[in-house]
């Protein structure tokens, strides 16, 4: 009871106080600030302020109950024109609500806005303003309703707006906002729209759960649920809103502006286990709708948001309950996105997730994706199947292929494993691979792949297999010409090394057959000399043009190595050459020299064939001599020996006795 009287005291009280108040003051500071806001804004004449009495009672003008501080204001459709003066509005430092709809202002969002601390309502809808969405807005704390639509805004929607935790509408409609959406995870918004603008990209789970196409209609190239399906996504969008988004595991320091609050921490790490839960239904629908494979050329599959996977978001994020927290940050720190050369790349398992991308080639250890980062970054993601390994061991293995460099090899830059998901993170190689460049769109249009270059692969590719077996003491295991990637001047770049060690002995190393040494149909095991033999194969694919796996290289079954020995047994001919490289002149000497390495490499005998390391070195020599002739011409020069005119013997072994 006496708390009760007391009480009733103290309200009492605090009324008479206010009254008090109301009847001394008004805002002085407010009035100076609005007094000089109207004067520097072109407005028509209705709307008059007079400046002799309190601003509490101007039109639009709304105060707290002791007229402290002005409290709202609401000046919709009064004509105001032009440019909002800086550091006039800004100066309502108490200001709730802030309406200037439908009025001719143009120019910026005020910087100075973040100076609104306490704002709630932000109506600007119906203007003029132009330039970016400020990311200062996403400075104001209490943010409830912000209504941007009907502008000319442009630039991207920053994803900083992630900081308005209180925020339930957003209207950013008919503007012109370009760029994808971010993945805004606002659990209060209850009201969002970005219809009419430039935006594209897959539209973010969490948004694409809780609004329907309406929000998101009348844009350049938005896609994926609630609108038709993306073309070319890795991951169809990004992760479910609960869950929110994956800390940043990276040794390397995030962009500031993506600094997670601790609420979003703790979000993360309960929906963090679910997340790769959903992220395995997602590739693993992705899978089984690609059927084609076309290694660099971008495949442009559809990837539905089925029932499927939008179950699964749903479950993720219902099940997020706090008793899963524990779990949920251990499954955090054990499954995290490993780089394994720190500084080079600085992103993490979200940013990845948000990554557009396309499928370069579906091989036979997995998929392989193009993901083009927020930030720009592009890198290649394989996804891995069959692995049959621990993570332990998966770990040492990839640690160990992260130390191997060399330029000719494609460095391994990051892994990931969890008990759904293995992914390894290359970089991207922009030319492409080697099969693409000798077998992709043959015929009309087509620049052949010259013999220069063709040497420059051939030895390249040579020195970047010698290091991993005598630098690294890695096999490679899958040599083949998908796996030949190449820079810009087409110098290759072995990429996939070292992978089998991951997959049981019941998948075979080199699963594509044409490149698959004979010993290791029944032993399972790739060797260095087994990689000698896919060499050689990929040495014959270059020069024959032939992709060794073709069916059309007469009788059936018969591997590339086989026809063409088949070919040179019965009697010497140009026949096996690519009818591409017909057309340079003076080549032929080369060729035969390049065709007896690669026949010296497909010995079905494992001993007869040579190291790599001698491989690369006939490879060399070749190249000298060329190099020391200068001209092309001299079929005739001494300097060249005779051996390389006569066209190598019907035998099993063409070339053990003229090896150089
Ligand atoms: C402003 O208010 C004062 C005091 O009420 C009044 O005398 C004056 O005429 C008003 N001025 C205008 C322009 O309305
Ligand atoms: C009115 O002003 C008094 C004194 O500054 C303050 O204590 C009180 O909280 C104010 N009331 C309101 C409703 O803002
Ligand atoms: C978003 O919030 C974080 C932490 O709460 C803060 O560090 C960051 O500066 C905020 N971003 C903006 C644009 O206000
Ligand atoms: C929207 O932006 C594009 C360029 O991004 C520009 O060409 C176009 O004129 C803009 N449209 C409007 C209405 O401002
Ligand atoms: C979105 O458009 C921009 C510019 O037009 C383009 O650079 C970007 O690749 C596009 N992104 C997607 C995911 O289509
Ligand atoms: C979003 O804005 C567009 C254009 O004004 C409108 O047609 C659509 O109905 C709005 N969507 C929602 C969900 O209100
Ligand atoms: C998807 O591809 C079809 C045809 O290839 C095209 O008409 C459509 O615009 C594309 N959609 C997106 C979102 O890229």
């Amino acid at each position: 009871m006496r708390v009760v009287v007391v009480m009733v005291l103290w309200v009492a009280m605090m009324m008479l106080l206010s009254f008090c108040y109301v009847v001394s003051s008004e805002p002085v500071q407010d009035k100076q600030a609005l007094l000089e806001f109207l004067s520097k804004t072109p407005h028509e004449n209705r709307l008059q302020w007079n400046s002799s009495v309190s601003a509490c009672s101007w039109v639009g003008v709304q105060c707290d109950s002791n007229n402290s501080y002005v409290y709202s204001l609401r000046l919709p459709g009064v004509g105001l024109v032009g440019e909002i003066p800086p550091n006039t509005l800004s100066r309502l430092s108490q200001l709730r609500v802030l309406s200037l709809r439908s009025n001719r202002l143009s120019g910026q969002i005020p910087q100075d806005f973040s100076q609104l601390k306490l704002i709630r309502g932000l109506y600007l809808q119906n203007n003029a303003f132009s330039g970016d969405l400020p990311g200062s807005l996403a400075g104001l704390p209490r943010l409830a309703r912000l209504d941007l639509s009907r502008n000319s805004l442009s630039g991207g929607i920053p994803f900083s707006l992630n900081n308005l935790t209180r925020l339930t509408g957003l209207f950013l409609e008919n503007n012109n906002f370009s760029g994808p959406l971010p993945n805004l995870h606002i659990q209060s918004l209850k009201e969002f729209n970005v219809s009419n603008n430039n935006l594209n990209g897959s539209i973010p789970e969490a948004l694409s759960k809780s609004f329907s196409a309406d929000s998101f209609r009348g844009n350049l190239d938005l896609c994926g649920d609630p609108l038709p399906p993306c073309n070319n996504s890795f991951f169809p969008s990004p992760i479910p809103s609960p869950s929110a988004i994956i800390p940043p595991v990276s040794p390397i320091k995030k962009k500031t502006h993506k600094k997670l609050n601790n609420p979003a921490i703790i979000a993360i790490s309960v929906g963090c286990g679910l997340i790769l839960l959903l992220l395995l239904l997602i590739l693993f629908l992705c899978l089984r709708r690609r059927k084609s494979r076309r290694p660099a050329k971008p495949t442009k599959p559809v990837i539905p948001r089925t029932a499927g996977a939008g179950g699964a978001v749903g479950e993720a994020g219902t099940s997020s309950s706090k008793d899963e927290i524990g779990a949920g940050s251990a499954e955090a720190e054990r499954n995290k996105l490993v780089f394994l050369d720190a500084g080079i790349y600085s992103f993490d398992l979200e940013d990845l997730l948000r990554a557009s991308a396309e499928v370069l080639g579906k091989g036979s250890v997995g998929t392989s994706y193009k993901a083009v980062l927020e930030e720009g970054t592009t890198v290649v993601v394989k996804r891995l199947k069959d692995v049959v390994v621990s993570k332990r061991e998966f770990e040492v293995q990839m640690e160990g292929l992260g130390k191997v460099k060399h330029e000719n090899i494609v460095p391994l830059r990051a892994f990931y494993y969890s008990k759904d998901e293995k992914l390894l993170v290359y970089d991207f190689m922009p030319a492409g691979s080697l099969s693409a460049l000798l077998h992709g769109s043959r015929g009309s249009g087509r620049t052949p792949l010259d013999w220069d270059n063709r040497m420059k692969i051939a030895l390249s590719a040579a020195r970047g297999l010698a290091h991993l077996h005598v630098a690294s003491k890695v096999v490679h295991g899958n040599i083949k010409a998908s796996n030949i990637l190449l820079r810009t001047d087409l110098e290759a770049c072995i990429s996939d090394f070292g992978l089998n060690p991951l997959f049981g002995t019941s998948t075979p190393p080199n699963r594509v057959a044409g490149y698959r040494a004979p010993e290791v149909v029944e032993t399972r095991k790739a060797t260095f000399k087994s990689d000698v033999y896919s060499f050689g194969v990929l040495l014959l694919e270059l020069l024959t043009g032939k992709a060794p796996n073709q069916a059309s290289l007469g009788e059936d079954g018969i591997d590339l190595p086989r026809w063409v020995q088949s070919v040179v047994r019965e009697e010497w001919t140009a026949e096996v050459f690519d009818v591409e490289l017909m057309r340079f002149q003076n080549i032929e000497e080369e060729m035969v020299q390049l065709l007896q390495i690669a026949m010296a490499c497909v010995s079905t005998v494992p001993d007869q064939r040579p190291g790599i390391q001698e491989v690369v070195r006939m490879i060399e020599d070749m190249n000298r001599a060329e190099t020391d002739d200068g001209l092309r011409q001299s079929s005739d020069d001494p300097s060249k020996g005779s051996d390389g005119q006569t066209p190598p013997q019907g035998s099993r072994t063409p070339v053990s006795a003229l090896t150089p």
